[in-house]
């Protein structure tokens, strides 16, 4: 699916979204409590970077906003699981970091880090279907 009109409205969300679901394969790959904070820890900055690009005025959030106000709920709640989602981050750390002073067993670990990397893949799912929506309505209806 090459897009690389430079019209695009939100193509740089489009492509943090892309790397970011990189990233969230590499992260569930890892399995060692010290791989599992490693990646985590880099993956915090690059999620910060990001939530705000959607949030800054002029962003793709009131962009999308102000062309379609039925969508202010959905953005409400999405600007919401921002929070959540670094929250988890951060607390995924510290449990990892944890585990592996501890030398406790990493499963519950693990299972909660796929818990979080597949919400974040849901949010990230949601706004795309946002965008995509957004898209076709600044192209005139999407003939
Ligand atoms: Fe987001
Ligand atoms: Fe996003």
């Amino acid at each position: 699916m090459e897009q690389r009109d430079s019209g695009a409205p939100f193509q740089d969300v489009m492509d943090d979204h892309r790397g970011l679901l990189e990233r969230l394969a590499a992260i569930e790959a890892e399995s060692e409590p010290e791989r599992i904070h490693e990646e985590i820890r880099l993956l915090i900055p690059v999620l910060e970077m990001h939530f705000e690009r959607e949030e800054r005025p002029g962003g793709m959030f009131t962009r999308v906003e102000t062309q379609d106000p039925r969508q202010s709920g959905e953005i409400r709640a999405l600007r919401d699981e921002h929070v959540a989602l670094i929250d988890t981050a951060v607390s995924l750390i510290e449990r990892a970091a944890l585990t592996s002073q501890q030398r406790l067993p990493s499963h519950d670990l693990v299972s909660d880090v796929h818990k979080f990397t597949t919400h974040l893949r849901r949010h990230e799912a949601r706004e795309n279907a946002l965008l995509t929506d957004a898209h076709y309505h600044e192209e005139g209806g999407g003939d």
